[in-house]
């Protein structure tokens, strides 16, 4: 088919070819002609036909290039690229394109485009999940030029928007250290907006590599079309969102363009690639949704479930973890009482933090020393790891560990041996964070250093079952002893593809141990990460207020499952604010429940307290870590809030009062997700005294009553909360 040119410019769409990527409820249609371009992104239709009658695509119209290079007319452009001959412009030519099956469920595309006058070839990989509503994209670069060529900016994707509305809204995820993943939403105004972090180490504290935008009106949970994406990528990285006219500026005609693009962040990043080398981006997942971003969201987490993390379909442990319980301050009595703690309150394993390692001098009772020296201190634990493994296992509890590998204090054996290896600039004055320094991962023989440190502790004690893999630092003064001096600007892409090196390692040579990713709690929350790992610190803040809103935003894009969530002691060591036992509790479940503190801390009660919750938790984990979410009630809407999980008929409300006004209603909570003429039973989990937050417990309701009329329930006072299990006995 062709479709007519403007005025102004003749562009002539000549479609030889049509490739198109489907998944259950959704489509991609890209146009083959001398270039490839996206006609389509959006709800699943057939074929372009179908979308030239339905006026989606009008004749003339100018239509976005599924991956735009800087060069020819185009000025604004994904790929910029600096030839071998200094020359400046890329044009990228279709030559083929592949389709693979790959299982029932994954179909990949791969189209190969090249340089019209040079021996330099783009492929853009779209990998279809057909139940799961996910495609992800990438692309990898080579060229056979007669010596190196700079890559500038090379985005993992772009997506264009072409004609279809002016009304764009962005919803991304801002934070900081301890508060993590705060949800924001802007009307894209005429501009590029950018979204980045620049740590290095780092993905996810300043923005979360993730966004969601709302096409033709603000993102709604439950109506309009959504596309969401995250970028699995753990280190620097960038967005941007250009709104404009589109490519050529001087058609005057009616028309407006929203190009996206995600990818390693291109500052300070060129790329010299050699002949014959591939480079390959990292993926960008992406999921379009017509029915709001609830949908969006589902369909990430259940990707995540079956792709994204590591063995999605189990269950996770309760366990209880050291840090905030005993900090630097332990020895083996006060660990093996703090076993016996988690064995009263039901948890299933112990996992001991930072401060376990280094002697002498070096040894780590503080921040200060011993990182980058993995041998047990003795002082602390004069029988080793194997008597705590032991006292473990003799209380049926698995056993985990903490480590920081890709760190190094100056005060350390591993630094007067190899000072070399961190990240360093010579002769300027290297700033100390946290009061270390990072490992050079870039370098092959660190990577080695960074493997075998944990791989050996995993050797001698093979019945260690969890790893904590902290990263306390980011970059500073950017520079490698390792790469040459043309290529300093590698470092942040080579450091991460040598770590996630080091992941694919363990996970082979170590299957059976779990991983946690914890990057000063929330600094490495991103799909790049959590494939090599089952689960990450959601955030070193434990308040349970502020929780909620961390975890109410990182639940947009990631599962409950891997969402790790412990309850600590009051005052909160990071607030200082005391909120109720239960409140705790309650924030906790609705993740990946798990403790923070030292048993002997609390008192009978309390314990009591904690042994039925922990009991009860058990009962709703699979339906929590394995189901799926709605929100209810966002917190930042008003003064309750709630969430709920739906799994084969059973579902798990959470609903929780965060501010107290006298007279304030609470609104009545629709449910979602449920069997419309389901009967389920109500009951009422983690209660006080058999106190009951909704006058009507313990008794049937229809799915259509709970989500048309809604379920009534009573928060008192400040910080009351409540979960509800609803079990459908009969459909
Ligand atoms: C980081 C982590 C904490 C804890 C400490 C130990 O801050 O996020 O959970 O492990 O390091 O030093």
């Amino acid at each position: 088919m062709t479709f007519g040119a403007g005025d102004i410019y003749k562009v002539e769409y000549e479609f030889s070819d049509e490739v198109a990527v489907h998944t259950r409820n959704t489509s991609i249609i890209l146009g083959v002609s001398d270039q490839v371009y996206e006609i389509y992104r959006g709800g699943r239709v057939a074929h372009s036909d179908e979308l030239v009658t339905s006026g989606s695509v009008e004749a003339g119209e100018e239509l976005p290039l599924a991956y735009s290079a800087f060069g020819g007319h185009m000025h604004h452009a994904a790929l910029r690229v600096t030839y071998h001959d200094h020359s400046l412009s890329t044009e990228l030519v279709y030559e083929s394109h592949r389709v693979e099956r790959i299982d029932s469920n994954r179909e990949q595309t791969s189209i190969t485009l090249k340089e019209r006058l040079k021996p330099f070839w783009v492929t853009l990989h779209y990998l279809a999940y057909e139940q799961e509503d996910v495609i992800e994209q990438w692309v990898e670069i080579r060229h056979e030029e007669e010596g190196e060529v700079t890559l500038h900016e090379y985005p993992s994707a772009e997506v264009s928007f072409a004609n279809i509305t002016d009304d764009y809204y962005l919803t991304s995820f801002y934070g900081l250290w301890e508060r993590e993943s705060s949800v924001q939403e802007e009307r894209l105004a005429m501009g590029k907006k950018v979204i980045e972090t620049r740590y290095g180490t780092w993905s996810s504290f300043d923005y979360n590599p993730s966004f969601i935008l709302g096409i033709g009106g603000p993102v709604n949970e439950d109506h309009g079309e959504v596309l969401a994406g995250a970028l699995a990528w753990s280190g620097a990285w960038r967005m941007s969102f250009d709104h404009g006219f589109g490519k050529l500026s001087h058609d005057v005609r009616e028309r407006r363009q929203l190009s996206i693009t995600a990818g390693v962040n291109p500052f300070a990043a060129e790329y010299h690639l050699k002949p014959e080398e591939n480079f390959e981006t990292p993926r960008m997942i992406l999921t379009y949704s017509l029915e709001g971003k609830g949908v969006a969201s589902r369909n990430l987490h259940r990707w995540a479930r079956r792709y994204g993390l590591r063995d999605g379909e189990k269950v996770r442990p309760v366990l209880l973890n050291s840090w905030e319980g005993a900090y630097f301050d332990f020895d083996e009595a006060k660990l093996v009482s703090m076993m016996d703690g988690v064995v009263e309150m039901g948890g299933e394993m112990f996992v001991l933090d930072d401060g376990w390692f280094g002697n002498g001098e070096h040894a780590r009772n503080a921040a200060n020393a011993g990182l980058g020296d993995w041998q047990v201190n003795r002082d602390k634990l004069p029988r080793g790891l194997d008597y705590l493994v032991d006292a473990a296992q003799d209380r049926g509890l698995k056993f985990g560990l903490w480590v920081e590998p890709e760190m190094v204090n100056r005060q350390s054996d591993l630094f007067v041996q190899h000072p070399e290896w961190v990240i360093q600039q010579p002769d300027r004055y290297n700033m100390l964070y946290r009061n270390q320094l990072t490992l050079d991962l870039s370098n092959p023989e660190v990577c080695e250093f960074v493997y075998e440190s944990v791989a050996s502790i995993l050797r001698e004690h093979p019945r260690i079952a969890y790893v904590k893999w902290d990263c306390n630092r980011s970059f500073t003064n950017i520079g490698s002893s390792y790469l040459t001096a043309e290529n300093q600007t590698h470092l942040w892409k080579d450091y991460v593809e040598g770590l996630y090196g080091v992941y694919r390692r363990l996970e082979k040579n170590f299957p059976e141990v779990m991983l946690q990713v914890c990057a000063s709690g929330g600094g490495r929350i991103d799909f790049g990460a959590l494939r090599h790992h089952h689960e990450f610190w959601a955030s070193d803040n434990t308040d349970a207020l502020q929780r909620i809103f961390i975890q109410w935003g990182i639940g947009h894009i990631y599962p409950a499952q891997a969402c790790a969530a412990h309850v600590s002691m009051c005052p909160n060591h990071q607030t200082g604010r005391t909120l109720p036992l239960k409140f705790r509790f309650d924030v906790a479940m609705s993740a990946r429940m798990g403790l923070e503190l030292n048993p002997v801390d609390m008192d009978a009660d309390e314990l009591g307290f904690v042994t039925s919750a922990v009991a009860d938790y058990k009962r709703i984990r699979t339906v929590v870590q394995h189901g799926d979410l709605y929100r209810l009630l966002s917190p930042y809407d008003g003064d309750f809030t709630a969430i709920m999980y739906q799994l084969d008929g059973v579902a798990v409300v959470f609903v929780y009062k965060i501010a107290h006004h006298l007279g304030q209603l609470m609104p009545t909570l629709q449910l979602k997700g449920l069997d419309e003429g389901g009967r389920y039973q109500l009951s009422e989990l983690n209660q006080i005294d058999k106190q009951s937050h909704c006058s009507d417990i313990d008794r049937l309701y229809t799915g259509g009553v709970l989500m048309h009329k809604g379920l009534r329930v009573q928060l008192v006072s400040e910080f009351d909360s409540a979960v509800f299990l609803l079990e459908c006995v009969a459909s």
